[in-house]
């Protein structure tokens, strides 16, 4: 089936969403959002503790102090002038969502309320402040409902439960995408002047993750079949809290909110290692600190985990302030927050890399970033670059909205102004045989079985700590599943509904990103931020203080660097 747009948005979480209400706002356009889910169903939905600017509502607060925190909080690999624009326009960002009707809670004057959030000070560095504005921890999810009702009045155009396949690009422009219709197995081609990815991240490749199910980076994964090249992609997030052994997310507003890490022990270890931020030390180094007491035989009873202590907080605090976290603790650990100490480990969370854009969304594709006409690309599968080698928590939130934005009025104009590019004959045709091929094959490998063997080693030897050793083993083992993954089969036959063949397909996008992950992670031989090597512990500046990019070419991955924007603060040592 063939349809045509002016712009089509591919992913329904926060950026998907923004974007495609700058569009529908504007007479004329007519735009389509494709999701591989019911919207509400996207991972915006899971974010918890907050969407950070400052307002300055309990304390003194500036919008430049924000984009120092986010600079230094990245390592200094965050492009500068990108994280300027986001943190001015968070402000904006989160009154511009108050006013659609997101219930934020509230001070006892009636303002927004704030708390604390790791990595984020007042004064260049001072200590702690109140900046990310939330909806007790539920804050991801009512930003979801809020931009679907006002995408829902703007009457824009939901196809729900499409599965991504291609990305057409002809003559230098792209102008279209192949999709699988979940429902019944039909292929559909969509036909536009622009399109925009806002398909999310790739937690799925690791065992241990806050991520959904959804979340296997298939945009990410097609923009680099298609040429793309992907940047820093060795640059990925744990998050210190997530239920042991669950991953599932624990909010980092817990710690906001006064809570405590602490070892077998019972001691406070966040105490030796970041004197001033304590357990608000940004993720990277909480995560670590973690491995750390782990290591050195400080995890409870000998195992791999900590406990976050609640119990000081009050029951009060627990349950209004954090009613989720709570029931969390109690539905999958049979733990109350209220009284005992919850187990935690660090969880595969944030890709600070993927496809590279600029601050109006629009995809690059070289070291010297041409555009590729009528293709864009915003949230979390984009690479602004506003987090660097580790993003402040709440910062997710605000790059959705605010780039999800700025991408959507960017489309308008060209959209306005552009015209079609013809499809090219059979521009579906490779999507077919690949579906055909799965769905044929009479006997062979299990993607199940490939998709845990990649969890598992991506969990062991690419995750909060790395050495050319693990890296060397995680890439000779991603290699043998991709080996394998060429004679995938599976066993339902069915065109409706086929989440085996679906499952099937994310395996694959998966592997093609761990490889450009562990590529990524060999090429940057130092530690910076999230991508920390035993073999390299210090950050070097004069060869590294660069993006990377990994392209996908007929002769193998090919690793690049390009420059990152340092105009207004200097690189320095990160102390907390
Ligand atoms: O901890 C959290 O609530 C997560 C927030 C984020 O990733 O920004």
């Amino acid at each position: 089936m063939y349809h045509r747009f002016d712009a089509i948005v591919v992913g329904a979480g926060g950026a998907g969403l923004m974007a495609a209400m700058q569009l529908a706002r504007t007479p004329g356009i007519r735009t389509a959002v494709i999701s591989k889910l019911y919207p509400t169903r996207s991972h915006t939905g899971a974010a918890q503790g907050g969407i950070g600017a400052a307002l300055g509502n309990l304390e003194e607060d500036h919008p430049e102090w924000h984009t120092f925190d986010t600079v230094k909080g990245g390592d200094y690999l965050v492009d500068q002038d990108a994280a300027d624009i986001m943190c001015h326009e968070a402000v904006e960002s989160v009154y511009e969502l108050e006013h659609y009707g997101l219930p934020f809670s509230r001070t006892p004057e009636g303002k927004i309320d704030q708390r604390r959030f790791g990595g984020h000070t007042r004064n260049f560095g001072e200590g702690p402040v109140r900046r990310s504005c939330f909806a007790a921890d539920r804050t991801g999810h009512m930003i979801l409902q809020t931009l679907y009702q006002q995408c829902i009045k703007r009457e824009v155009d939901f196809y729900s439960e499409f599965q991504l396949l291609d990305l057409i690009i002809t003559d230098g422009v792209c102008c279209g995408l192949v999709v699988l219709s979940i429902k019944d197995g039909e292929i559909h081609v969509f036909h536009a002047k622009a399109i925009l990815f806002a398909t999310g991240g790739y937690g799925r490749a690791w065992k241990i993750t806050s991520n959904a199910l959804s979340n296997t980076g298939d945009g990410v994964a097609i923009a680099f079949r298609r040429g793309i090249p992907l940047e820093d992609m060795e640059l990925y997030q744990f998050h210190p809290t997530g239920v042991y052994k669950l991953g599932i997310l624990l909010t980092e507003g817990a710690r906001g909110e006064g809570g405590i890490l602490r070892n077998n022990d019972g001691e406070r270890f966040t105490e030796r290692y970041a004197p001033t931020l304590l357990d608000l030390a940004p993720r990277d180094m909480v995560s670590r600190f973690i491995y750390q007491e782990v290591k050195e035989g400080r995890g409870i009873n000998g195992a791999d985990y900590v406990h976050l202590d609640l119990t000081h907080l009050g029951a009060d605090v627990v349950e209004n302030k954090l009613p989720d976290l709570a029931d969390f603790v109690r539905v999958y650990l049979g733990v109350d927050p209220v009284r005992e100490l919850i187990p935690i480990q660090p969880t595969a969370h944030y890709a600070m890399g993927g496809i590279p854009t600029d601050v109006d969304g629009r995809v690059l594709v070289d070291e010297v970033n041409t555009v590729l006409p009528g293709f864009y690309a915003a949230g979390e599968c984009a690479c602004v670059s506003v987090h660097g080698a580790n993003r402040l928590g709440t910062n997710s939130l605000v790059d959705i909205v605010v780039f999800g934005r700025r991408a959507g009025k960017h489309m308008a104009s060209y959209v306005q102004q552009a015209g079609f590019t013809e499809l090219p004959a059979g521009s579906d045709d490779e999507s077919r045989r690949q579906v055909n091929a799965l769905l044929s094959r009479e006997s062979g490998e299990s993607a199940a079985e490939i998709r845990e063997g990649l969890q598992d080693e991506m969990m062991d030897k690419v995750s909060v700590v790395r050495s050319e050793q693990t890296l060397q083993h995680a890439q000779k083992t991603v290699r043998d599943l991709r080996d394998r993954f060429t004679r995938v089969a599976i066993q339902d036959r069915q065109t409706w509904y086929n989440s085996e063949l679906l499952e099937t397909l994310e395996v694959g996008y998966l592997l093609d990103l761990s490889e450009s992950i562990i590529a990524g992670a060999l090429a940057r031989k130092e530690s910076r931020g999230a991508h920390y090597r035993e073999d390299y512990p210090e950050r070097d500046d004069t060869n590294f203080l660069r993006h990377s990019l990994v392209f996908n070419t007929p002769d193998g991955l090919r690793i690049a660097q390009k420059p990152v924007d340092v105009s207004k603060f200097q690189p320095k040592e990160r102390k907390y």
